[in-house]
């Protein structure tokens, strides 16, 4: 078995950086119940609740509310009526990420900016105003029906967005997640490419490395790779698409669920991943797990680590080693009924790769629940 991850990664000038992409803004899902999965980012992984839009905000159309844990910023949403478009959404998808925001200076910039290299429109440039200023966006689509909208807070001292108000009752258990690492976008059957060109020609990205393991697709349940960067390297989205294989790939069941291309997970940095998991797993979060037999090989594989292989084990986190140090991470099962969407808890000691040392071990344990879900 070979798997390679190549590094590609070439300083940037500014004039190629042409969207000058500060850092993920937030990440907006519809769901079908705001109020409950509001409860569950809050309970399960200790995000705050700070604002909310909703009828007693003068929001007719939506409830919605934003966390923080960090930087990293949640927002999930569900309509009042069938005729909106989150119930269209939330219909065809079920839960899942509709928007991968980024904060800009100038949206009317990064608008003509991705619009004019070919990019498709969600919306020009507005403004949102209220008493606290007036909030800026623009959006384009990427894959699917996913939007990156960008978003200019220059000018908007309020909560959030407009309609949006402070939530001032609910204090939240920090589970220790400190920032979005990586947002994973699936893609369909030979479709990596073309959205790999996206990112480099619509926003200016790098290409960071790529995964090409197709000698263990005929085995597992295969996938390849290719992971876009922005001009700071604040933003990573590693791009998937199914590769052939004897068994069908976890990214196939994810487009037979979700029924169109979209975020297949969302990896969250932490500073302690074990009191992290620790946490997590009290709170009824579910993880993969990998066959203990992985641990066995662990200390040869990874070398030596800070931490104390026993509580790696006993949590079941997985690590990798690169030439520049090592990872820590661990990914929780779906985390809505559709088997689409989860979340990794991640790590870095030195290391900017994304595990492709864990790749094997982990589609296994994918793999087994599949064949639970009858989707194998
Ligand atoms: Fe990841």
């Amino acid at each position: 078995m070979t798997i390679q991850a190549k590094s590609e990664s070439r300083p940037m000038t500014e004039e190629a950086d042409f969207l000058q992409i500060k850092s993920i803004d937030h990440i907006h899902f519809y769901v079908g119940n705001a109020k409950q999965a509001m409860y569950y980012w809050w309970k399960a992984f200790g995000f705050k609740p700070v604002a909310y839009s909703g009828l007693e905000t003068g929001n007719r159309e939506f409830a919605s509310y934003v966390l923080e844990s960090g930087t990293a910023r949640f927002v999930v949403s569900a309509p009042y009526a069938p005729s909106h478009q989150i119930a269209a959404h939330h219909m065809v998808h079920g839960d899942g990420v509709k928007v991968i925001a980024m904060e800009v200076d100038d949206v009317e910039k990064a608008w003509q900016a991705t619009t004019s290299r070919g990019g498709k429109s969600a919306w020009a440039p507005r403004e949102e105003k209220d008493d606290h200023g007036i909030y800026r966006t623009s959006a384009i689509y990427t894959y699917g029906e996913t939007q990156h909208v960008f978003v200019d807070r220059g000018d908007y001292k309020g909560v959030f967005a407009p309609t949006y108000r402070p939530i001032k009752d609910k204090e939240a258990q920090s589970t220790g997640l400190a920032a979005v690492d990586h947002v994973v976008g699936n893609v369909q059957f030979g479709k990596m490419d073309h959205w790999v060109n996206f990112y480099h020609q619509v926003m200016g990205f790098r290409q960071l490395m790529h995964f090409d393991d197709k000698d263990i697709s005929t085995e597992y349940s295969a996938l390849m790779s290719k992971v876009m960067q922005n001009g700071n390297g604040r933003v990573k989205f590693p791009i998937n698409e199914p590769a052939e294989g004897r068994r069908k790939s976890q990214i196939e069941e994810y487009l037979d669920y979700y029924l169109t291309p979209g975020a297949q997970h969302i990896a969250i940095i932490t500073g302690d991943i074990l009191k992290t998991v620790e946490q997590l797993r009290r709170n009824g979060v579910e993880f993969q797990r990998v066959p203990d037999t992985y641990y066995d090989a662990l200390p040869d594989r990874v070398g030596s680590i800070k931490e104390n292989m026993k509580d790696i084990h006993e949590l079941g986190i997985l690590v990798d080693r690169d030439d520049e140090g090592y990872l820590l991470q661990i990914f929780t099962k779906p985390i809505q009924d559709r088997p689409t969407m989860f979340v990794e808890i991640i790590q870095r000691h030195g290391s900017q790769g994304f595990g492709v040392g864990n790749f094997k071990a982990l589609f296994e344990s994918i793999e087994a629940d599949q064949e639970k879900r009858g989707n194998l």
